[in-house]
């Protein structure tokens, strides 16, 4: 997954100043930065929620910003696995439903994947189970085996604890990252939590729109 130059402003508002990196199969990398950074700005504009006023992202050797919205998402459903701080859930589906999402929409539907999934973020025999009565932690589980569901190149995290306790959001952070790992899976993990920066192999620094290493991101 690839950023060249990506500027977003809104009105008077710049959110980035031409930001470019790259997140290789099987990479895990931190994003941090203030409040208004523009890391989920950032986060959206990779993952194709939204389009760089300039600017380029590739994943997979593909242009997408430049696609049609449905097409889009399609490519996303099947390429790009999404993690936020609240776990989005569709409450009336069932915990195997919800992790079939995104096969379902990239036509891909494997429902051994996901219950092998299940089993591996520690909720097998949970797959029945409506999300209204998981824990806070289990929920945002099955939304970490949903984003591993179709394989993707590249998981999209954005403070996926942050609406957890200490020990719950260490634990699943330590498991998106791992299952990640097998699964030569790259991690874009944005945190304000240093202590989950040290899960990833190098952090990046966002600073009022800009990477601040000195260095180009991905060198
Ligand atoms: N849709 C929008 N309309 C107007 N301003 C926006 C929009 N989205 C983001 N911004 C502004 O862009 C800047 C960057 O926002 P962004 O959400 O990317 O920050 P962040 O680093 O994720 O912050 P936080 O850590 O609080 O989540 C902020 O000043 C925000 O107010
Ligand atoms: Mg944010």
């Amino acid at each position: 997954m690839e950023a060249r130059d990506l500027r977003q402003t809104y009105g008077s508002l710049t959110a980035l100043q031409g930001v470019s990196l790259r997140v290789m199969p099987g990479e895990v990398v931190a994003v941090t930065g203030p409040s208004g950074s523009g890391k989920s700005t950032l986060l959206h504009l990779l993952g194709g929620l939204d389009v760089p006023q300039s600017g380029e992202v590739w994943w997979a050797g593909e242009r997408i910003d430049s696609l049609d919205t449905q097409v889009r998402a399609t490519r996303r459903a099947g390429r790009v696995g999404l993690v936020f701080q609240h776990h989005y859930l569709l409450e009336d589906l069932t915990v195997l439903e919800n992790v079939l999402i995104p096969s379902r929409l990239a036509g891909t539907r494997d429902e051994a994947r996901a219950r092998d999934l299940l089993a591996r973020v520690g909720l097998g025999g949970r797959e029945n189970s409506l999300p209204g009565v998981l824990s806070g932690g289990e929920r945002q589980r099955v939304a970490v085996a949903r984003a591993l569901a179709t394989r993707p190149a590249v998981v999209l995290a954005d403070e996926p604890t942050g609406s957890l306790d200490r020990n719950n959001a260490h634990a699943v952070a330590e498991l998106l990252v791992s299952l990640a790992r097998q699964e030569r899976s790259g991690v874009l993990l944005v945190t304000h939590d240093d202590r989950l920066a040290t899960f990833a192999d190098r952090t990046l620094h966002l600073l009022d729109g800009q990477f601040t290493d000195s260095v180009p991101a991905f060198l």
